[in-house]
C-alpha cells in the first residue's frame, strides 16, 4: 500500500525551530516508517534569511514569508515556533480556520488567547497540539489528556520554569546570589538577555494556565491568580529554609476543590519539605506532581526547556498529528469538549485559598517589638507556629523569621499590610509561602 504524503511548514528557526529541524531531519526515515506517511517539508519561515544557524538548511526551503507557508494548500501540519502573541497569533488562528493541524510551543499565546485559538479550530476544522508549551521534553499534556485521562485532579503542582530553578538551585546549594546566579544562567545560555518573563513568574504562569485548562478546562484569568517570581528571595530565606527541613523551589500549583468545585492558579516561590520529590529536581529541570483521585500521586521530571528537549515534545506531537491524518483516530480527552466543561468552573476565593506561611522582617531592635507582632498575628487570628530571631547589634536591627500554622491568603495579606505599617518594622516584610500537599 502506498504510503500517503503529508506536508509540513516549520514556522520559525530560532532555539526551538533548529532542534526541531536538527532531530526531523535526522529521525525522518524511522519517522516515515513507523507512521506510515511520508513527509513533504514545504519551507522554514524565518524573519532573516542570512541569519548564520547552527543547522544547515537548503535555502530553496528558506522563506521569509510565513503567510505563504500557512496558505499553500499542500501544508498539512503548521509547526509554529516563532513565539510571542503578534505575527504567531495571526498564522496560527488562519491556519486553524484553514482546516489545518497546528502543532505549537507558544505558552504565552496559549495562556493569553486560549480560547480564541480554540475557538478558530473549531470553526475551520483545525487540529491543536501543544505538548511543547509546558514541561520541555516531559510529556505532561499527554499524560494529562491521555494515559491520566480517568482522573480529577485535586492538585498539579510543579517547577516548570528551569531558569528560576536553576537560578535557586545555584543559590540554594552553592551561596550565590541571585544576582551571580541569573548572570551565570545568562551566560549558559539558560536566559534571556531580559530574564524578567522566567524570573518574575509570567512564563510560570503561562504555563500553569495550560495545566489549569487541561486539568479543569478552564483558562484561569490572571486578575485570579497569584504571580510572583523569585526576585525577592534572599539567601537569609534559603538559609531559613534549610534549617527548618525545606528548599526553596519555584512553584506552580493548580488546585480544584472536587467537592465545592472551585479552582485557583498561582505561581509563587515556596518552601517545599526537602523530602518532597520536587525538592530535588534541581538545576534546569522541570518536575509536575499530579494527585488524581484514580491513580493517586505521579511525578515527572526530566529536562525542562531547550532546544532538545521541546523538539522532543514537538516531534511527538508531529507523530500524533500524522497518525490523526493517516487514520483519523484522536487519542486523549478534546480539546472543546474540556473547554465546554469547564465554563462553569469558578475560580477560589481568596480565603479559601490556604496554606502555612513563612514571614521575614527586618526589625527596630528595641524593647517591646515582638509584643506589636504577635498582636497583629492575633488581631487577624492566624497563629505564629516558629519563630527565630537574629540580632544585629552593630546596626541596632534585627531579623526574624517565622512560619505559621495554615491560614489564608486573605488574612494573611492583612497582617502583612499592618505589619508593614509598624514603626518598629523597617523594610518591607517577605511573605513566602509553605508548600503542604
Ligand atoms: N527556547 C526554549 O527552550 C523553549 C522551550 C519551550 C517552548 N518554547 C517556545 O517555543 C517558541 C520558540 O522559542 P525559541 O526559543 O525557539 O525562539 P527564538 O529562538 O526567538 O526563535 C524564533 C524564530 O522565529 C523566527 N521569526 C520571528 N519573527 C518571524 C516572522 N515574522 N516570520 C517568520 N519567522 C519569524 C525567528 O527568525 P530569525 O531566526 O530569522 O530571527 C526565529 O527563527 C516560543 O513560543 C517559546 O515560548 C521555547
Amino acid at each position: 500500500m502506498s504510503r500517503p504524503t503529508v506536508g509540513v511548514a516549520l514556522l520559525g528557526l530560532g532555539t526551538v525551530g533548529q532542534g526541531v529541524w536538527k532531530h526531523l531531519t535526522a529521525q525522518r526515515g524511522d519517522l516515515e516508517a513507523r507512521l506510515g506517511v511520508r513527509l513533504d517539508i514545504r519551507g522554514v519561515a524565518v524573519r532573516r534569511r542570512a541569519r548564520a544557524r547552527g543547522v544547515k538548511v537548503p535555502s530553496r526551503l528558506l522563506t521569509t514569508d510565513a503567510r505563504r507557508l500557512v496558505d499553500d494548500p499542500r501544508s498539512g501540519v503548521i509547526i509554529e515556533l516563532i513565539g510571542g502573541v503578534t505575527v504567531a497569533r495571526t498564522l496560527v488562528l488562519r491556519a486553524l480556520r484553514a482546516g489545518k493541524t497546528v502543532i505549537t510551543a507558544n505558552k504565552a499565546l496559549l495562556c493569553e488567547h486560549g480560547p480564541e485559538v480554540l475557538a478558530a479550530a473549531k470553526a475551520g476544522g483545525g487540529r491543536l497540539f501543544l505538548e511543547g508549551s509546558v514541561g520541555g521534553g516531559i510529556p505532561i499534556v499527554k499524560t494529562l489528556r491521555e494515559g491520566l485521562v480517568a482522573n480529577r485532579f485535586d492538585l498539579i503542582v510543579g517547577i516548570v520554569n528551569g531558569t528560576s530553578n536553576y537560578i535557586l538551585t545555584r543559590m540554594g546549594e552553592d551561596g550565590l546570589s541571585f544576582d551571580a546566579a541569573l548572570e551565570e544562567a545568562r551566560r549558559k545560555g539558560y536566559a534571556e538577555a531580559d530574564p524578567s518573563l522566567d524570573v518574575d513568574g509570567v512564563d510560570a504562569w503561562h504555563k500553569a494556565a495550560i495545566l489549569g485548562f487541561l486539568a479543569h478546562g478552564k483558562w484561569a484569568p490572571r486578575s485570579r491568580a497569584l504571580v510572583e517570581g523569585i526576585r525577592k528571595v534572599s539567601p537569609a530565606d534559603i538559609g531559613f529554609a534549610r534549617k527548618f527541613g525545606y528548599t526553596l523551589k519555584h512553584l506552580a500549583v493548580v488546585r480544584r476543590d472536587l467537592r465545592a468545585g472551585w479552582m485557583s492558579v498561582g505561581v509563587y516561590p515556596a518552601l517545599v519539605p526537602s523530602g518532597d520529590i520536587l525538592a530535588k529536581v534541581s538545576g534546569v529541570n522541570n518536575g509536575i506532581t499530579l494527585r488524581g483521585d484514580v491513580v493517586g500521586v505521579t511525578t515527572l521530571a526530566g529536562p525542562g526547556a531547550g532546544a532538545d528537549a521541546t523538539a522532543s515534545a514537538v516531534l511527538g506531537d508531529l507523530a500524533d498529528a500524522l497518525l490523526e491524518i493517516r487514520g483519523g483516530a484522536r487519542p486523549g480527552a478534546d480539546l472543546h469538549a474540556l473547554a465546554k466543561a469547564g465554563r462553569s468552573v469558578p475560580m477560589a476565593p481568596e480565603e479559601a485559598i490556604v496554606s502555612p506561611f513563612y514571614l521575614r522582617l527586618t526589625l527596630k531592635d528595641t524593647h517591646g517589638v515582638l509584643a506589636g507582632i504577635y498582636r497583629t498575628f492575633a488581631r487577624h487570628k492566624v497563629s505564629i507556629a516558629r519563630v527565630v530571631q537574629y540580632e544585629h547589634p552593630d546596626t541596632g536591627t534585627g531579623t526574624l523569621t517565622l512560619s505559621t500554622y495554615p491560614g489564608n491568603e486573605r488574612d494573611m495579606a492583612r497582617v502583612v499590610a499592618e505589619l508593614a505599617r509598624l514603626r518598629t518594622v523597617l523594610e518591607p516584610p517577605t511573605l513566602l509561602r509553605i508548600f503542604a500537599p
